[in-house]
């Protein structure tokens, strides 16, 4: 049953459509993000409203039965994952989409129990919508288990990696020509099983310093599996939807590269052309001198001196749930007249915008907020640089060490300032697991706690001094 009509769903349809466009635009500043999100919640729900007036769809049932299991399932997760998980929830989810389209493309053929009425156009998306998404489930599913630390987040590197891709990626094409000709099972079948391996083929050799990239990525082959599903089932709108994703997530994808002075070309065949950096992934300390240690009344009196203060915020914070404490640090030192900036790296913590969201939940004004460009000019005039829970972002040998995984990524160059304090909970490295220099030089120390708690101490001595 359509109750709408075919011209008022059309125009429904469209307004989905718009709603999803000027959702993705607010999203792209912290003032306008929850107007944005807000907008792409209702665009989907219209969406998700019109699908199910769609005059093919008859069995209610079993849709509302499939919502329930799904709420069942997604809402306590949703609201259990802590922030830092997000990464890997996403991930996911993206497994989900991938899953439905090859779902999708399965048992649309074999809802044709006589192969000669597909059509060309029929099997072709059928084999390109298996194609993407089961690259995407089992490429998605990989990537989450090694963001949640279930796998090893190091890169796995065997010889002729790029060779084993390379020709998983030319048969999966040359079966989806098969397909297209002969319309027969055994070559869907194949697409399937190829797909599947080369999703893992592809993620296993990237390390844990470019998976921000991969969730990215992923992100945009679910979308192109979402617009292939829309067209197998003749749904424009998921079409539309699915293509806003897929080039959406392929321009965070060049975005995140570029910030980070990767190739993308190179991070989505699996670290292509960097190989050897494994083998000085550590050691590179200054010839194994220990750090120097400071205490939180030390760290009061540095700041009770201090002009110009510099925070540097990273995935540390985010786990200790720090802001709240750095909003008072931050509010006590402005009291003092003190300077207080905050320097963020685009891919601190664990998701792009990380140390944005946690700094905007505490209400820290957005001037205070510089990117890495602007701030790095800034770090020699600051008296003290205050690095919360942020090791790989401020790591120099991303710019010395050319043995590194890290080398080439632009960091925050926080050693240039007067005194440069690193709040940590232990000698242990950052994501990357490789050493990071900074902690030995002569104006660093380690102030060794969860970063909330000694942010907390630190304010009561201050105020104290
Ligand atoms: P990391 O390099 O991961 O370092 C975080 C530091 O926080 C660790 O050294 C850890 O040391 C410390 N820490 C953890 N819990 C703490 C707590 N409760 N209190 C105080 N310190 C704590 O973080 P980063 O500098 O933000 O860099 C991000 C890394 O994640 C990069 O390598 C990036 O490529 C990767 N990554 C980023 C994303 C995105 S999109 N942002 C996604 C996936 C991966 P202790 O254990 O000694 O405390």
């Amino acid at each position: 049953m359509n109750l709408l009509g075919p011209d008022l769903t059309l125009m429904l349809g469209l307004l989905a459509g718009v709603l999803c466009v000027v959702g993705l635009q607010g999203l792209s500043h912290p003032t306008t993000a929850r107007r944005g999100n807000l907008c792409a919640m209702l665009g989907v729900g219209l969406a998700v409203v019109l699908a199910l007036l769609h005059p093919s769809v008859q069995a209610y049932g079993w849709v509302l039965a499939g919502l329930a299991v799904g709420a069942a399932v997604g809402i306590p997760l949703a609201r259990r994952t802590p922030l830092t998980a997000l990464p890997q929830l996403v991930a996911m989810f993206h497994s989900l989409v991938g899953l439905a389209a090859g779902l999708v493309a399965v048992g649309m053929f074999m809802r044709h129990d006589v192969l000669d009425v597909l059509q060309t156009k029929e099997t072709l998306e059928m084999g390109v919508g298996a194609a993407i998404g089961l690259i995407t489930l089992t490429g998605s599913v990989l990537a989450a288990l090694k963001l949640q630390g279930v796998v090893s987040g190091t890169p796995w590197r065997w010889v002729g990696r790029h060779w084993l891709n390379l020709g998983l990626a030319v048969g999966l094409v040359l079966m989806c020509a098969v397909f297209v000709a002969t319309h027969s099972g055994w070559a869907l079948a194949l697409i399937c099983l190829l797909a599947l391996v080369l999703g893992v083929t592809v993620v296993a050799p990237i390390g844990g310093a470019d998976m921000p990239v991969v969730v990215s990525m992923l992100n945009s082959y679910s979308g192109w599996a979402a617009a292939a599903t829309g067209f197998m089932l003749e749904q424009p709108l998921l079409v539309l939807v699915g293509a806003l994703v897929g080039v959406s997530g392929a321009i965070l994808s060049y975005v995140m590269c570029h910030a980070m002075q990767r190739s993308f070309v190179s991070v989505i065949l699996g670290g292509f052309g960097s190989a050897g950096t494994e083998a000085a992934a550590v050691g590179t300390t200054d010839g194994g001198k220990a750090p120097q240690l400071a205490g939180v009344e030390d760290v009061a009196y540095r700041l009770s001196e201090a002009e110009r203060v510099i925070v540097v915020p990273g995935y540390g914070m985010a786990v200790a749930q720090a802001q709240h404490a750095v909003k008072s640090l931050m509010v006590t030192l402005g009291e003092r007249h003190v300077e207080v900036l905050f320097a963020i790296h685009p891919v601190a913590g664990r998701m792009p915008g990380h140390m944005n969201v946690l700094l905007a939940e505490a209400d820290i004004p957005y001037d205070m907020v510089l990117e890495l460009d602007d701030v790095n000019p800034r770090f020699a005039e600051a008296d003290v640089v205050l690095i919360l829970g942020a090791n790989d972002v401020v790591n120099p040998a991303a710019q010395t060490h050319k043995g590194s995984p890290i080398y080439g990524m632009p960091v925050l160059e926080a050693w240039h300032a007067k005194q440069v304090y690193v709040v940590k909970r232990s000698h242990r490295p950052g994501y990357a697991g490789v050493d990071n220099p900074l902690f030995t030089m002569d104006n660093c120390a380690l102030v060794l706690g969860d970063a909330k708690d000694v942010v907390e101490k630190i304010g009561t001595a201050l105020k104290a001094a």
